[in-house]
């Protein structure tokens, strides 16, 4: 019933207007779709979106190859790895793109969930009862995400620390951005409402007032930071990093920082604003450093993304380094969802946070709602608006009804 009986792929646009990838797999029953998301502030160490040649070039590779998944039982995910291993054996899926990657064994988990008539987080990882991820809101976007006025840090996140519904921690995601939007309308008549990758504002100014107008949205809504609601930062440093010099340049701000000053920078920010997660506070490849700031904060979760690139021999040794606490689970970073699922496993094992994430350049998909539930993924970061954004929210919302579904998780 669950075997493999067609694969179709087809060229798409996702959110940026670029083509990507989406596949259909196909059981006798039923039919699963999904189609692969992708980056602007990409890993050096994550599997290569497209081989050389696009999408196009990724697409004929598959439909060369498509008979190697027939007969799959579309429930063995290792299986759907292998075939993909068969057709590339590169560490990176430089042959057939990992965007390909993602969406084969996407659509195949889908199918199965579809012909199993279960939930896709169940078909994903059985168990009893599941606990929905908290979502992290993007409330203000610069770096990669935005034009040149905006800030140098790529995302301003917010999300709810006490417990509540899944209706009411989403909806404060978003009245916090919608008052961040009021706001900056009143401090600059020149705001155009413009808005970053992920749907968080994107004004003309520097890191400083982000932050301290940021804090100022959510304490006008009555809240207190650390409390009800934190403010979260992803430096994606590595967009600011410059190798020959070995330092952190800001342009926007107009200033540089030693690997030292880049630490007390951080630092500082997490204090004066009480931020409660950091992702990729410092460069990729900088596990010492992050180690620093895992011991200094332990209370904080310092979040691994450009880092770790849902890679379980990176994760390893972020792990023996003691680097993060947490990290970012992008299924597309890793290609497939088996390899996700083992980098997922090896975080669980040794008390890593999951933060199950979507892309900068997304489809309208929500499959990765259900990654989040299946992984026990402590938030699950989606951006804040436009319909590719709120397609992950909603699935939750309908999720949130289910059976198996046992309230939201605990920070
Ligand atoms: P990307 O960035 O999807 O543009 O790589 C998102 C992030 O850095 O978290
Ligand atoms: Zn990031």
């Amino acid at each position: 019933m669950t075997l493999i009986t067609s694969v179709r792929g087809r060229i798409i646009y996702n959110s940026r207007g670029q083509s990507t990838i989406e596949v259909d797999i196909s059981t006798k029953t039923h039919t699963g779709r999904a189609a692969a998301p992708s980056g602007a502030s990409v890993g050096r160490y994550e599997a290569a979106a497209f081989p050389k040649g696009g999408a196009r070039k990724s697409l004929d590779i598959l439909e060369d190859n498509a008979s190697k998944f027939i007969g799959i039982d579309s429930t063995d995910q290792k299986a759907i790895y292998e075939a993909l291993k068969t057709i590339d054996s590169t560490d990176n899926y430089s042959v057939i793109g990992g965007s390909t990657a993602y969406a084969v064994s996407m659509a195949s988990a889908q199918v199965a969930a579809l012909t199993q008539d279960i939930p896709l987080y169940k078909s994903i990882h059985s168990k009893e009862h599941y606990k929905l991820p908290i979502p992290l809101g993007n409330i203000l976007g610069g770096g990669a995400h935005a034009g040149h006025g905006a800030p140098d840090i790529q995302e301003i996140l917010v999300f709810t620390l006490a417990s509540r519904s899944i209706r009411d921690v989403i909806q404060t995601n978003i009245d916090v951005h919608k008052q961040l939007g009021v706001l900056l309308a009143e401090r600059d008549i020149t705001f155009t409402r413009g808005r970053s990758d992920e749907g968080g504002w994107a004004p003309n100014m520097n890191n400083e007032q982000a932050l301290e107008i940021s804090a100022r949205a959510c304490e006008s809504l009555g809240y207190t930071l650390g409390k009800e609601v934190a403010l979260g930062v992803d430096f994606a440093s590595s967009t600011q990093y410059n190798q020959e010099q070995d330092r952190y340049i800001y342009d926007r701000a107009g200033f540089e920082n030693s690997t030292g000053e880049q630490i007390e920078f951080v630092s500082d920010i997490i204090k004066r604003y009480k931020i409660k997660y950091v992702e990729d506070a410092v460069h990729e490849e900088a596990f010492k450093d992050m180690s620093i700031l895992t011991s200094r904060f332990p209370d904080v979760l310092i979040v691994g993304d450009d880092l770790t690139v849902t890679n379980y021999t990176i994760l390893q040794k972020a792990i023996s380094d003691k680097s993060c606490n947490a990290a970012i689970l992008k299924v597309n970073q890793a290609g497939s969802l088996y390899e996700a699922m083992q980098f997922a496993d090896m975080a669980t094992q040794n008390n890593i946070k999951l933060i199950t994430s979507h892309r900068s350049g997304e489809s309208n998909d929500s499959q990765i709602a259900h990654v989040g539930i299946s992984t026990d993924s402590t938030l699950l970061k989606t951006g804040i608006l436009g319909g590719e954004r709120v397609a992950k929210l909603n699935e939750l919302l309908r999720i949130s009804g289910n059976d198996l579904i046992r309230g939201l998780g605990e920070l």
